[in-house]
């Protein structure tokens, strides 16, 4: 019996995870998942209300009892140094060791696509950020706060064992799925301590997978090359900070943060952590406006990896189908609302049950 912690957090998070538990629900029962949903409400109002962001007691809860974690999104106007978020949502990718941030980057349709002339097969990758360490970490400091001579420092940190093991990750993935490429991406022209150090492991790493091609850019070579070739990417590695900045690009290239899903993994680990690319856009939140698909997405990353692959795979049908009909919410250009694109994809799984329950 899978148990899944919901924080459905702040801002349109609260929106899209309704329509993602709306479709949780709906596989469960129709597919007999035994899933055991709990919602957590962890986010800007606990906080502002009792100064509660993840006690203690309730990280130990997560830890111990949940199989997986579904989160909106953080982020609120009102706390703009996003202690709540820091707490919960670095907090348990820190905490929980959740080192893969794993972030396909899928054309669904060509319509979504920005670039001219780029066809599904054009962009159909996956990145892995590094979610552990770098700049993320929150080592540094203020000198002489709020003065002319104020000094800010912002540490990166990157350890051996911490860059091997998300370039292990990728490389096994490529194998594991049939891929041949694996693209490795740093800024080891400007900061060569911590780009060395990601330099070497990767040529280490490399070395175990003969069969695996690779290559490597500097981050703004990157960024330059997924708009211009999206096409010779199948797996893209890179750390904690270049990955957050290069997924909100990759999810655009999908049609936008509305379609980016992610998971927040350990394979050695019984707990994954899912959540949409997107934040909290805080002006859509409330307003039925936000495009659930992301966070749907994420769900069905989430039955994937507690065991539900077979299950899961009629979500990204309804997804397709929806985007297929023009059954979209504003960003992809529809005019539908939040409430209603979950109820099409729905809709969608229970009219195709049965032919999916005959292929289990
Ligand atoms: P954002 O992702 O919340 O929104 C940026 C823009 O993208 C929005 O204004 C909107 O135009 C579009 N967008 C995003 N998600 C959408 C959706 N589901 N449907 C339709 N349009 C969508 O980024 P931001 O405005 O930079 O950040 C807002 C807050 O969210 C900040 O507090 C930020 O720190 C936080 N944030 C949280 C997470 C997270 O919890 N994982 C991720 C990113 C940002
Ligand atoms: C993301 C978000 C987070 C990050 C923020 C909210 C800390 O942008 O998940 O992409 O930078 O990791
Ligand atoms: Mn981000």
């Amino acid at each position: 019996m899978p148990n899944i912690a919901v924080i459905p957090g702040d801002g349109i998070g609260k929106d899209v995870t309704i329509e993602a538990v709306k479709v949780l629900e709906t596989m469960d029962k129709l597919f007999h998942l035994d899933l055991k949903l709990n919602h957590f409400d962890y986010g800007a109002d606990r906080y502002l209300k009792d100064g509660t962001t993840l006690p203690e007691s309730g990280f130990k809860e997560l830890r111990d009892n949940y199989d997986a974690i579904f989160l909106g999104a953080l982020g609120d106007p009102r706390i703009p140094d996003m202690k709540h978020a820091k707490d919960i949502l670095l907090g348990l990718r820190f905490r929980l060791d959740l080192y893969v941030n794993h972030r396909p980057v899928k054309l669904i349709h060509e319509k979504l696509c920005p670039l001219k002339d780029k066809m599904p097969k054009d962009i159909n990758f996956v990145v892995f950020r590094e979610n552990t360490e770098g700049f993320y970490v929150g080592i540094g400091g203020n000198f002489k706060k709020d003065t002319p001579d104020e000094i800010a420092i912002q540490e990166s940190v990157n350890t051996r064992k911490g860059v091997e093991r998300i370039i292990e990750y990728s490389f096994q993935y490529a194998v594991e799925n049939g891929l041949s490429h694996v693209t490795m991406s740093d800024k080891s022209n400007a900061m060569q301590y911590e780009g060395g150090l990601w330099q070497r492991t990767f040529d280490a790493v490399k070395e175990r997978y003969p069969k695996i091609k690779t290559n490597h850019y500097y981050i703004d070579a990157i960024a330059m090359q997924m708009i211009k070739k999206p096409e010779q990417f199948e797996v893209i590695v890179t750390n904690n900070m270049f990955g957050d900045i290069i997924t909100d690009l990759g999810a655009q290239l999908q049609g936008g943060l509305g379609l980016g899903a992610s998971g927040n993994i350990n394979p050695e680990r019984n707990i994954g952590l899912f959540e949409p690319v997107h934040g909290s856009a805080p002006k859509y939140a409330g307003k039925n406006i936000a495009n659930p698909m992301a966070a749907i997405l994420s769900a069905q990353m989430m039955l994937e990896f507690l065991g539900f692959k077979p299950q899961s795979d009629v979500i990204s049908e309804a997804i397709e189908d929806a985007i297929e009909h023009d059954w979209t919410p504003r960003d992809l250009g529809g005019s539908l609302g939040t409430v209603e694109v979950g109820d099409y994809i729905v809709r969608y799984i229970e009219e195709n049950v049965a032919g999916k329950l005959k292929g289990i």
